[in-house]
């Protein structure tokens, strides 16, 4: 009885925390697909083309890089509105966790 609580107590959170990041992941997949694959396909290449590390480059800051790299260019004129926006600021982070899962150097590649 005493060994099975213990038990519970210890995973239980670990376990949680583990589909947290998935959820993550996940969204940030969904993100990509709405709101990068329409200009950057196709998108498993686009992903693999960068590794963590850089991609880090371009999220650091509340991936600030990324807007202002696509609010510089005059074709990616279509973006500027989610780029500007405080929903591109919050989705950033799981966006994030979805480009580091599958970098380059992640020897994954994401199923669409
Ligand atoms: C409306 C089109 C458009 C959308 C939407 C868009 N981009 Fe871009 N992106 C561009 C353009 C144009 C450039 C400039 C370089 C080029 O011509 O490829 C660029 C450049 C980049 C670069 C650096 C250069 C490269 O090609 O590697 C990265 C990284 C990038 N975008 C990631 C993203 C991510 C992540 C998203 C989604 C949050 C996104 N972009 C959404 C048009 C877009």
């Amino acid at each position: 009885m005493f060994v099975h609580k213990y038990f519970t107590l210890l995973f239980l959170p670990l376990f949680l925390i583990s589909t947290e990041s998935h959820a993550a992941i996940y969204k940030g997949q969904s993100i990509f697909i709405k709101k990068c694959m329409p200009c950057h396909k196709p998108g498993e290449t686009f992903v693999a083309k960068y590794k963590k590390s850089e991609w880090e480059k371009f999220l650091k800051s509340k991936a600030k890089p990324l807007a202002t790299l696509h609010l510089k260019d005059q074709k990616a004129k279509k973006s500027w509105d989610y780029f500007k926006s405080k929903k591109y600021m919050k989705e950033s982070k799981h966006l994030r966790d979805f480009l580091f899962e599958y970098a380059k150097d992640s020897g994954k590649i994401p199923l669409f």
